[in-house]
């Protein structure tokens, strides 16, 4: 691989257009998106430590000046706390371990999920609880970590991603360039973060929860809060799989 580094200072996200536009490449004293990218990593367990004031709309506004197609800037971030995030922990743990299932907003995964795909899930679950010690048949070991998606991973920041219900694959795919926008602001900043897809299993419990309309879709979870750098789970290191499987040249 040539030693490429992406013209562009770290703390991009935090320039306005006209700062970008007078950005010299080549600074030697910037730091790069790319280093951003290449650093980032899911965090799930947070140190009990509040953010300052300001940081989640500060990161969001970073975070907006994703692009999306004719601009129109799909998905909204609710921040849920205090007795409104006790309520909607308890009612998805419930559901959660009762069983419950009700119909998805959206399709995530491929159903069947092909073979080449189903390695890659399995390399990242076993990251994953390769980190924790938890053995692959271990149910509950399995169990007890993927109920602490219900509860954002205790961080100090819980968000929930909506979309309006009209949006096809193009607002979701503009909406995932928020939200990696996101991720990497908060890395900026010092902060961890994760998604948390496994929300999107309870969109009619969350609407209700929290009392939003119908046409809010709900796309996923969001913890946020300063990473514990000691906790296994956040050894969790993932692989991406070689260039030549996702990019091709036709001539
Ligand atoms: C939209 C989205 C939803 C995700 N949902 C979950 C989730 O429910 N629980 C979880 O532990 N990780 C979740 N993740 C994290 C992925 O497992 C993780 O990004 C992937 O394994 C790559 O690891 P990395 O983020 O550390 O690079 C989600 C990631 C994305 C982008």
């Amino acid at each position: 691989m040539p030693n490429f580094r992406p013209c562009l200072p770290l703390d991009v996200l935090s320039l306005s257009p006209l700062e970008i536009e007078a950005y010299v490449p080549g600074d030697p004293d910037g730091l790069y998106a790319g280093d951003l990218a290449s650093l980032r990593k899911s965090t799930r367990a947070f140190l009990d430590a509040p953010l300052p004031d300001g940081t989640v709309p500060h990161l969001l506004t970073t975070a907006r000046r994703a692009p999306s197609g004719a601009n129109l800037q799909p998905g909204k971030f609710i921040a849920v706390e205090g007795d409104a995030r006790a309520r909607l922990s308890a009612a998805l743990v419930e559901a959660w371990r009762a069983g419950q299932a009700e119909p998805e907003d959206y399709d995530y995964f491929p159903r069947p999920m092909p073979m080449h795909l189903k390695r890659r899930q399995l390399a990242a679950a076993q990251a994953l609880y390769g980190a924790l010690g938890v053995e692959r048949h271990d149910r509950a070991g399995r169990d007890k970590q993927f109920e602490r998606n219900f509860n954002f991973f205790d961080a100090p920041v819980a968000l929930i991603v909506t979309i309006d219900r009209d949006f096809g694959a193009g607002g979701y795919m503009d909406l995932g360039m928020t939200l990696y926008g996101l991720m990497l602001a908060a890395h900026r900043e010092g902060l961890g973060c994760c998604a948390i897809g496994a929300l999107a299993s309870y969109p009619g419990l969350i609407r209700q929860t929290l009392g939003l309309d119908e046409r809010s879709s709900i796309v996923c979870g969001v913890a946020l809060g300063y990473a514990d750098p000691a906790a296994p789970v956040n050894q969790t290191t993932t692989t991406r799989c070689e260039l030549d499987d996702y990019f091709t040249t036709i001539r």
